[in-house]
C-alpha cells in the first residue's frame, strides 16, 4: 500500500514511534558531519520544522548535495523519539527524493534574520519564513473565527459588490474602474469625459465599504455581515493604512448604538479568545520574536470591559492632559492615532469606545442626535493601533437623511436605492466595520500593516 503523506504538525504531536512515515516540504537547514546529517523540514502546517536524521552509512552523502536551504524534498523514514533538545520526535531517513532544488548562491532566504523591510521586497518568498507562516496561519484562523461567530449568532454572510457607483464614506478617495481608452477619452462639447461610453455606461469605482448595500440586506434578513476587499486611494503612507484591505461589516436591523457597542466588544473578545486557544504555537513565536507583551495584551483585552465615553469627554481629557501632540486637539477636530492612543494607553489603560462625534467629521448616513451637532458614531480604539472599528447607528428618518445628503452636496439621485429603504419599512439599525489588517496588527504584535497582508498595496507599491 502507498504510504500516505503526514503533516509535520501531526508528527510533532505524535507518539507512534517506530511507524514508517512520509513527509514533504521545504528544507530550512541542513547541517552535520561525515557520519550523520540533520535536515530541518518545514511544510507550512506548523511554525516548527521536523528534524530528519540521515545516517550517511545508509544514504550516501553524494545524494544529499542538492538538499540545500530552500529546496523541496520528500523523506520516508521511521518516526522516533528524539534525543536532541527542543524536539520530541524526529525521522530516521530511509529514502530522500528531491522535487525542486534551490541554488544556494541565489536563493534569497539562505540565511536567517532578514529585516522585515527586505522581506517586503521578496513578498513572493516571504511565506516561506517562520514569521509569515505564522501571519498567514493567523489570518486563516481569524477569518474562520469571524465566519463562525456570525454564523453562530444568526447573521447571514452577504456578498456586496466590489465595483460600485457610490462613494459610501463620502471621502472621495476611490479608484476608478474603466475600460475607456485613456489615450483617446471620449469628451462632450464642454470637454467633460463621456462616461456613457464607458463599460457600465456611467462612472464606476472600486468600493470603499460594503455598508450601503449591507444595509439593504439587514433591512430584509435582520442581520448580515460582509467580509470582503475594500479599496481606498488616500495617499496615506502610514504603518496603519493600506490602499487595499479587508473589512468585516455587520449590519443589524433593530440595533441601537448601545447594542452595536455590545456586539463590537463581544465580537472582538471572541476573536481574540479564539486565536489564543487555537493558534498557540504561532502566537508564542511572534511573542518571542517581535513583542514580548503580545499574549499578555491579548488576555488583558479579553479580561477588561471597554471604556465607553463620548467624543466631547474624550476631547476634554486630551485638552487637559498637558500632553504635547503633533496635531493640536480642540472640539471638532478628527482624532489622530496619537490622540486615540493617548486615551487608550496612557489615560484609561483599556480599550475605549468613543461615541457621538461631531457630524462634520463623520459620514452622511449616521443618525443625528437631538443636539444638532453630533451623530451617533462609535469608534473602537485599541492599544498600539488606535481606531480598529468604525461604526454607527444609521439615520432611519427619510427627511433627515435627505436633508443631510443635500447639505453635503452628495449626488442624491445616485443614492435613490439607499434612500428607498427609508421610504419602505424603515427601522432603527446599526452596524460597524472592522479593518481586518488592523485586527491582524493587534493579534500578531507586528508594527507595520504591510507585514500582516500577503501582498500589500500602498502608494507606489503593487509589485506582486
Ligand atoms: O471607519 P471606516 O472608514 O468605516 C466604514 O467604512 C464604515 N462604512 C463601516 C461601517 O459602519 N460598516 O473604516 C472601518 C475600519 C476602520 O476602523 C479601520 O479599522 C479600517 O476599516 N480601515 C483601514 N484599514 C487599513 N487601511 C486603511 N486605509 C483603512 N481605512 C479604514
Ligand atoms: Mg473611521
Amino acid at each position: 500500500m502507498d504510504l500516505k503523506r503526514s503533516l509535520v504538525k501531526e508528527l510533532l504531536n505524535s507518539k507512534e514511534f517506530e511507524k514508517e512515515v512520509l513527509v514533504k516540504g521545504w528544507v530550512r537547514t541542513r547541517r552535520g558531519n561525515k557520519n550523520i546529517q540533520f535536515i530541518a523540514l518545514n511544510d507550512g502546517s506548523i511554525v516548527n520544522s521536523i528534524q530528519i536524521v540521515v545516517d550517511l552509512s545508509t544514504i550516501p552523502e553524494e545524494s544529499l548535495k542538492l538538499v540545500t536551504t530552500g529546496s523541496c524534498i520528500q523523506a520516508i523514514g521511521k518516526l522516533t523519539e528524539s534525543k536532541g533538545q527542543g524536539q520530541n520526535v524526529e525521522i530516521l531517513a530511509k529514502k530522500i527524493d528531491i522535487f525542486g532544488t534551490a541554488d544556494s548562491e541565489t536563493y534569497p532566504l539562505q540565511k536567517k534574520g532578514h529585516t522585515l523591510e527586505f522581506l517586503r521586497e521578496i513578498a513572493h518568498l516571504r511565506p516561506r519564513t517562520n514569521t509569515f507562516g505564522c501571519i498567514l496561519r493567523l489570518r486563516h484562523a481569524a477569518s474562520f473565527a469571524i465566519h463562525k461567530y456570525f454564523n453562530d449568532h444568526g447573521f447571514y454572510y452577504m456578498h456586496t459588490p466590489i465595483i460600485t457607483t457610490s462613494d459610501a464614506e463620502g471621502a472621495g478617495a476611490m479608484f476608478r474602474v474603466t475600460t475607456l481608452d485613456l489615450d483617446k477619452l471620449p469628451r462632450n462639447t464642454e470637454g467633460k469625459i463621456e462616461f456613457a461610453e464607458d463599460f457600465f455606461g456611467k462612472e464606476t469605482s472600486l468600493t470603499v465599504s460594503g455598508q450601503l448595500e449591507g444595509e439593504l440586506g439587514a433591512m430584509a434578513l435582520g442581520a448580515i455581515y460582509t467580509f470582503g476587499p475594500t479599496f481606498r486611494a488616500e495617499n496615506s503612507n502610514t504603518p496603519r493604512h493600506l490602499a487595499e484591505f479587508w473589512m468585516i461589516e455587520p449590519e443589524m436591523a433593530f440595533y441601537e448604538i448601545k447594542d452595536n457597542m455590545d456586539l463590537a466588544e463581544d465580537f472582538l473578545k471572541y476573536l481574540i479568545k479564539y486565536v489564543l486557544e487555537n493558534c498557540k504555537d504561532d502566537l508564542d513565536f511572534l511573542n518571542n520574536m517581535y513583542d514580548k507583551e503580545l499574549t499578555e495584551r491579548l488576555k488583558f483585552v479579553i479580561d477588561n470591559e471597554f471604556v465607553r465615553l463620548k467624543y466631547t469627554e474624550g476631547v476634554d481629557i486630551l485638552m487637559k492632559s498637558g500632553q504635547k501632540f503633533e496635531f493640536p486637539v480642540k472640539w471638532g477636530v478628527d482624532l489622530q492615532a496619537e490622540h486615540e492612543r493617548y486615551l487608550v494607553e496612557k489615560h484609561f489603560k483599556k480599550p475605549v469606545i468613543l461615541t457621538d462625534y461631531p457630524k462634520e467629521i463623520k459620514a452622511f448616513y449616521m443618525k443625528q442626535n437631538d443636539d444638532g451637532k453630533t451623530v451617533r458614531a462609535m469608534d473602537v480604539l485599541f492599544p498600539k493601533i488606535g481606531e480598529i472599528i468604525g461604526g454607527s447607528q444609521r439615520e432611519e428618518d427619510l427627511e433627515k437623511l435627505n436633508k443631510r445628503i443635500t447639505e453635503l452636496n452628495l449626488p442624491l439621485k445616485d443614492l435613490w436605492w439607499y434612500i428607498d429603504t427609508r421610504r419602505f419599512g424603515s427601522a432603527p439599525h446599526s452596524g460597524f466595520g472592522l479593518g481586518f489588517e488592523r485586527f491582524m496588527l493587534f493579534i500578531s504584535g507586528m508594527s507595520n500593516i504591510r507585514d500582516v497582508i500577503p501582498f500589500p498595496r500602498t502608494p507606489k507599491n503593487a509589485e506582486f
